[in-house]
């Protein structure tokens, strides 16, 4: 494990935003994973603004994104498809169809779950998995549990995980109980994972999660089995380590 500490969010995600790219330009046909939440909305603004330069393209990119709410219209701006679009797909070459985000809308969700998982199949391992962390060490929707699922499925969402996202809406009764989330198998299956974590709130869940014990109580802890995760903090996130 590989834990890198900024003082800055600008140089934090600057970081972040290279080592996508040099995945990029490494590895043209990458297939990237991708998070939504708070603290990527940075590293997207900086890959953009590299992309902006024509340095490199999405071109022949796949990426698949990490989850999907249950039942909230695509369009809806707190949708993560809409996340996307506005954070990063609107503003590079990646063509659509080489988009990949669980459809929390479909008729058959089980379905929709099994055919996401095919999907990855398909494109062959991720090459880099982006992921934030939640305050109770879910990552993804991977939430603490007895067991964990290997594949993409539905969650039901934690009550701390609602309340945490309801800063999103107008209030926490709009906020979805469930979600599909790719499984910790698939996550762990990526050829290399970038954590990163930013704020003082988050310090006791990065020391559990990097230095605690290996439980499903704490889904990212299971992280610390991977044999190339790369660890980006910010001196408040890494505080109690
Ligand atoms: C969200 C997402 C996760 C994200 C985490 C932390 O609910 N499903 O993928 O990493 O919770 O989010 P934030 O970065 O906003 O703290």
């Amino acid at each position: 494990m590989n834990i890198l500490t900024f003082d800055s969010d600008a140089k934090l995600n600057e970081a972040a935003a290279n080592i996508i790219i040099g995945q990029i330009q490494t590895t043209p046909r990458a297939v990237l994973g991708l998070a939504t939440g708070g603290t990527p909305v940075g590293i997207y603004k900086q890959v953009v603004k590299e992309f902006e330069r024509g340095m490199f393209s999405f071109r022949n990119v796949s990426t698949f994104n990490l989850d999907e709410y249950v039942n909230i219209p695509v369009e809806h701006p707190e949708s993560y498809h809409s996340y996307m679009k506005s954070n990063l797909f609107a503003h590079i070459d990646l063509p659509e169809a080489q988009c990949h985000i669980p459809d929390g809308n479909a008729a058959d969700l089980t379905e929709e779950c099994r055919s996401y998982d095919e999907a990855i199949e398909l494109a062959g391992q991720i090459d880099l998995q982006l992921l934030g962390l939640g305050h109770n060490g879910h990552i993804g929707f991977n939430e603490p549990a007895h067991a964990l699922t290997k594949g993409t499925h539905i969650v039901e969402l934690a009550q701390e995980t609602r309340e945490a996202n309801a800063r999103f809406f107008d209030s926490i009764d709009q906020v979805p109980k469930q979600a599909l989330t790719m499984g910790v198998g698939t996550i762990l299956k990526a050829k290399k994972i970038l954590l990163v974590v930013k704020g003082a709130d988050k310090a006791d869940i990065v020391k559990s999660a990097l230095q605690g014990p290996i439980t499903t109580d704490v889904p990212a802890s299971l992280l610390q089995t991977h044999p190339n995760l790369i660890v980006l903090l910010d001196s408040a996130a890494a505080g109690k380590l």
